[in-house]
């Protein structure tokens, strides 16, 4: 940490004045969030509907892995009601391909709990917002500021990434929230937690931070350094699965139909949706099995490499995985996008031109 009385000492101090609210700061960010934001659907509302959908799509997902999501959401449950009153497997068949299905199950029963217990209309501000499923902190200030115009401040990892830059030092999470607080526009809450988040997105990454573009550079202490907090180091797994792309044609070349299988409704992962047959032991075959295609996915810390084996390979292969024996069901591709399917199952329908 410098010493006090440094160069970077004062600009600390000029960042956070003492406590009260920077409002040069401020200025330059909205300033440059008018001008620089993204184009983005729920940037065009006010709905409370549409703006807490996009954040719950928004958490852990990328921007531009969300934008289709979320107009095929949208379209298929066009208001809270016809998301309450949707079954469990449809919403999942909606969010196929998002990943963390939770935040799908939760939503819709948060969407059930509002048109039950308040008729329909979100509560206006974040602390009625908290206690709803799958809302917690971060969600309920979003909503709050953006929609209801309440000067509580957000932040989620991008924020924190702009503010321990910014402040430098090393902070705890509480000290964190407090300085989002302290640094947020009374007048434009929901814009300026957006510009953090945008500032984070956009400008201050992770890595290779662009500071000549940055609007907070003047008062940024650390200059894109992270100061990070200890964190256990999460390391990541790889894995091997083989999957099986079992296809026939229907009647006349049209409507063909894929097996599945659906997984356990107790699974830790992904409970009740429909994916491929697979395995995660290699096939045991006395003919080279080189795979149709082969994928990478990754789910939370695992990076799978996906081995996709097709009709005449796998008739004569016998895998040691008892799902990949199992029967499954043959589903008609009409009716794989009412299906809850796997986010992986999704990738390799879609590679093979089926969906
Ligand atoms: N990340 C999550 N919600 C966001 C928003 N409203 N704007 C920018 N980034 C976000």
């Amino acid at each position: 940490m410098p010493a006090a009385g440094s160069i970077s000492e004062k600009r600390r101090m000029a960042a956070t004045s003492n406590g009260k609210t920077p409002a040069a700061f401020q200025r330059a960010l909205l300033r440059w969030y008018d001008a620089q934001r993204r184009d983005l659907p729920w940037r065009k509302t006010r709905d409370p509907y549409r703006i807490w959908l996009s954040e719950i799509m928004l958490q852990q997902t990328r921007v531009a892995a969300v934008l289709e999501h979320y107009r095929i959401f949208l379209e298929r449950f066009p208001s809270i009601e016809a998301l309450a009153s949707a079954s469990e497997a449809d919403v999942l068949a909606a969010w196929s391909g998002l990943g963390y299905y939770r935040r799908a199950r939760r939503l819709r029963q948060c969407a059930q709990q509002i048109v039950e217990q308040y008729k329909g209309s979100f509560p206006q501000n974040s602390e009625a917002l908290l206690p709803l499923p799958g809302i917690g902190r971060y969600t309920a200030a979003a909503i709050a500021s953006i929609v209801f115009g309440e000067p509580v401040a957000v932040v989620d990892g991008n924020v924190e990434r702009v503010l321990r830059r910014l402040i430098g030092g090393t902070l705890t999470t509480r000290q964190v929230w407090e300085h989002a607080q302290a640094f947020l526009d009374r007048s434009r809450p929901g814009d300026f937690n957006q510009a953090m988040m945008e500032l984070g997105a956009t400008v201050c990454v992770p890595r290779e931070p662009r500071c000549l573009a940055c609007p907070a550079r003047k008062w940024c202490v650390t200059r894109g350094v992270e100061v990070r907090r200890a964190k256990p180091a999460v390391h990541q797994q790889k894995k091997a699965v083989w999957c099986a792309l079992d296809w026939r044609e229907g009647n006349g070349g049209g409507n063909g139909k894929v097996r599945l299988v659906q997984r356990p409704r107790k699974a830790a992962l992904m409970a009740g949706m429909w994916e491929l047959p697979q395995s995660s032991a290699p096939p045991r075959t006395s003919r080279t099995a080189a795979p149709w295609r082969k994928f990478r996915h990754t789910i939370t810390v695992t990076s799978y490499t996906v081995h996709v084996l097709r009709n005449k390979q796998i008739g004569n292969l016998l895998l040691p995985d008892d799902r990949f024996a199992a029967k499954g069901k043959w589903i008609g591709l009409d009716r794989i996008q009412q299906l809850p399917i796997t986010g992986l199952t999704r990738k390799i329908l879609k590679a093979s031109g089926m969906i």
